[in-house]
């Protein structure tokens, strides 16, 4: 069995990125999380910061070192989603307030020494604006050199979702994504082409609430109200954005893309965030990213459904309590 991947979660929970780290502290076994770290992003980092530590603590793991990073993007006002997750973030069911604490040490200082002195190289999962991670590389650049690959929720091929032009991580902080696009190291965007192909639905959320954990109760409780793309989108469910990075960590054979160029528009027009994806290389630029637009439905769900077994069932003295 291959050892557990190190890996860096860079989010902004947001719901799909809590679930995000439910997913990866279901499989101890294939990653070695190193650390999350928070940025502003669809709520305030106060919030963002006090969703992850919900998180962890939800799926037992208070060992997990939590870092609060940037509060806004590098250039840009933070524009936040709390139409979409609620005003702290996570809509649905009221989660115990964290006892846990995030680290004293600032996000980007940790990136930077971990990076700096990492023995193997490490996996960056991000899922929610670049800011973190970019301020990291423009500070030190040699980062990059123990970076093995980053998995990027963001972009878009078609429409955007915070505005008809971008996907919202990138129209947050499109600076930051611009710097992750030119470092010289290949991403692997996972944007809304393929994000807005998984969607909850009422079986899925029976399935999962036949789980019988209070993990994925808690999950069923919160998806069922996250409607903000169905009523706006007309999409059939919710878009599971950032689990979709996760997936494609532990199964990248779900998803299907390309290697091509990428770039993101730095104007203050309404373009302001929008990805040109160069799908047919008419720039012959180079290419700097694999975009994914294809993805094994059934696969997802199949994987998501099983990570989130393993928080184990009610033993019976706990059935016997919910059954009081
Ligand atoms: O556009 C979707 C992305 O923006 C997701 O990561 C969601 O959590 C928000 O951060
Ligand atoms: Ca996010």
């Amino acid at each position: 069995m291959s050892k557990p991947l190190p890996l860096i979660l860079d989010c902004d929970p947001g719901i799909d990125d809590f679930i995000a780290i439910l997913m990866i502290l279901a499989a101890p076994e294939k990653f070695n999380l190193l650390g999350i770290t928070v940025s502003g992003g669809n709520v305030p980092l106060k919030y963002t910061t006090q969703n992850a530590l919900k998180a962890c603590e939800l799926a037992g793991r208070p060992d997990v070192k939590v870092y609060a990073g940037c509060p806004s993007p590098m250039m840009r006002d933070l524009t936040c989603e709390s139409v979409v997750h609620g005003e702290t973030g996570l809509k649905g069911p009221a989660l115990p307030m964290p006892t846990m604490k995030a680290q004293s040490q600032h996000a980007v200082d940790f990136l930077i020494e971990t990076l700096m002195k990492a023995d193997k190289k490490v996996t960056l999962a991000t899922t929610g604006p670049l800011t973190n991670i970019a301020v990291a590389i423009v500070r030190e650049p040699r980062i990059l050199n123990n970076i093995d690959q980053i998995v990027t929720m963001g972009g878009s091929m078609l429409l955007g979702n915070i505005t008809p032009a971008a996907e919202y991580n990138f129209y947050a902080d499109p600076e930051a994504a611009h710097i992750l696009l030119t470092s010289g190291k290949p991403l692997t965007l996972v944007g809304l082409d393929v994000t807005h192909q998984i969607l909850t639905s009422p079986e899925w959320l029976s399935e999962l609430k036949a789980l019988e954990n209070p993990v994925a109760d808690t999950l069923v409780e919160m998806l069922k109200v996250h409607d903000y793309d169905v009523k706006t989108f007309g999409l059939a469910g919710a878009p599971l954005h950032d689990p979709a990075v996760i997936a494609y960590l532990l199964k990248p054979e779900l998803f299907k893309g390309k290697f091509v160029n990428v770039e993101v528009d730095l104007s203050f027009n309404i373009t302001r965030g929008r990805t040109t994806i160069d799908w047919y290389n008419k720039r012959h630029l180079e290419q700097n990213a694999h975009v994914l637009n294809e993805v094994d439905v059934k696969g997802f769900f199949d994987l998501t459904t099983d990570l989130l077994s393993s928080y184990g069932a009610l033993s019976s003295s706990q059935k016997k309590e919910r059954m009081s």
